[in-house]
């Protein structure tokens, strides 16, 4: 993708409890390598409204709003280059999340898979908030007129909600906003541990944490299906198949190779895998980790980078919301 003056970068995570390597590798990574162009603006938040949009615990809330900008920090997202604020904190979205609802039909936000699958997921709780999700996500990416959003393959629907925004909100009151695109990682789809779907905070034993000691990482590969070890007889499962991509992420190509090597010929001991892999995951994760220890013992400079955040979120996130409230008569 060209990469020009006016790229402009948004993404968020939903504080639903500790980052994992999913959102790491699909999230994370992408907004740590547009924060390295220099014509380019990074804004980085966290989706705490989007948190209410299933069954949430109050307290929990609290503490993982500011948990992921602690995350951001650790992982190298850097105040000085990007903007990191809270969604909330800038009630813009809100606002111009409503003024969208006037674009979209109902049964076109019904019929995202997206929604269906939260909706099987929490059958008591298809919310309006729920269902209104995608257009929340609309706001906080086109109020900064964002046209670059790096974010796992999952997101994609949400996507292009976005951009069907953006066109029909162009189409109908004038106003000039862009259809943005997805900056994709070469984690977009992390597989989960488990062999089935993607990783995920919400499914237990599909996932590593950022903060998992060398010891947990091993622990829950271990938990991880492989096959018999002679495997090589008939297709490769699907257990294997997603070990191999963790290989790949963390040891490179070469060494996915090799494994794929030695499977067709004397079969993989998965063991020795899994150690390796454990080890390759936690030397990453190490200086994250370190550095996750620094900004917990500054909560008064977590607090200042949340606000300078907010600040300079809020300006530009007001600009926009004035001329699409200008162009509606709303103005
Ligand atoms: P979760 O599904 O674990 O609750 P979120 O929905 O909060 O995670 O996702 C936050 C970001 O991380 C999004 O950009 C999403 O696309 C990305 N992400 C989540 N899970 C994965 C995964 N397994 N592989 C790649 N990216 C992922
Ligand atoms: N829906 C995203 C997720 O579940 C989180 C999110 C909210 C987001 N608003 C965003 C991502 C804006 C990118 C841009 O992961």
């Amino acid at each position: 993708m060209l990469l020009t003056m006016s790229t402009t970068v948004l993404s968020g995570i939903r504080a639903t409890g500790r980052l994992h390597l999913g959102n790491y590798l699909g999230a994370v990574k992408g907004m740590l390598a547009l924060q390295q162009e220099e014509a380019i603006s990074t804004f980085f938040m966290v989706a705490d409204v989007h948190t209410i949009t299933t069954p949430y615990n109050i307290d929990e809330l609290r503490i993982n709003r500011r948990e992921v900008i602690i995350d951001y920090l650790a992982a190298g997202l850097d105040p000085e280059r990007s903007t990191l604020f809270l969604q909330s904190m800038v009630g813009e979205h809100l606002e111009l999340a409503f003024l969208f609802s006037s674009v979209m039909s109902i049964a076109r936000m019904q019929h995202l898979p997206t929604f269906k699958d939260k909706v099987k997921q929490y059958p008591e709780h298809a919310t309006m908030a729920l269902l209104n999700y995608p257009l929340l996500m609309a706001a906080d990416i086109l109020l900064y007129k964002a046209n670059l959003v790096p974010v796992g393959i999952d997101q994609e629907p949400h996507i292009e909600i976005t951009r069907q925004v953006a066109r029909k909100m162009n189409e109908v009151y004038g106003t000039q906003l862009p259809e943005p695109q997805r900056f994709a990682t070469k984690g977009e789809y992390v597989p989960s541990l488990q062999g089935i779907g993607k990783m995920s905070k919400s499914v237990e034993g599909s996932y590593i944490s950022l903060t998992d000691t060398k010891t947990e990482i091993l622990d829950r590969l271990k938990q991880a299906p492989t096959d018999s070890g002679v495997g090589r007889l008939t297709a490769m499962s699907q257990g294997v198949k997603n070990l191999l991509q963790l290989v790949e992420l963390f040891s490179g190509a070469e060494k996915r190779k090799e494994y794929e090597s030695q499977y067709e010929d004397t079969g993989i001991r998965y063991g020795a895998l899994k150690a390796e892999l454990a080890t390759a995951i936690f030397a990453e994760l190490k200086p994250l980790q370190e550095r996750r220890q620094q900004f917990i013992a500054k909560p008064k400079l977590v607090d200042e980078v949340i606000e300078a955040g907010v600040t300079k979120a809020r300006a530009v996130a007001r600009e926009t919301l004035d001329e699409v409230k200008e162009k509606m008569g709303l103005g």
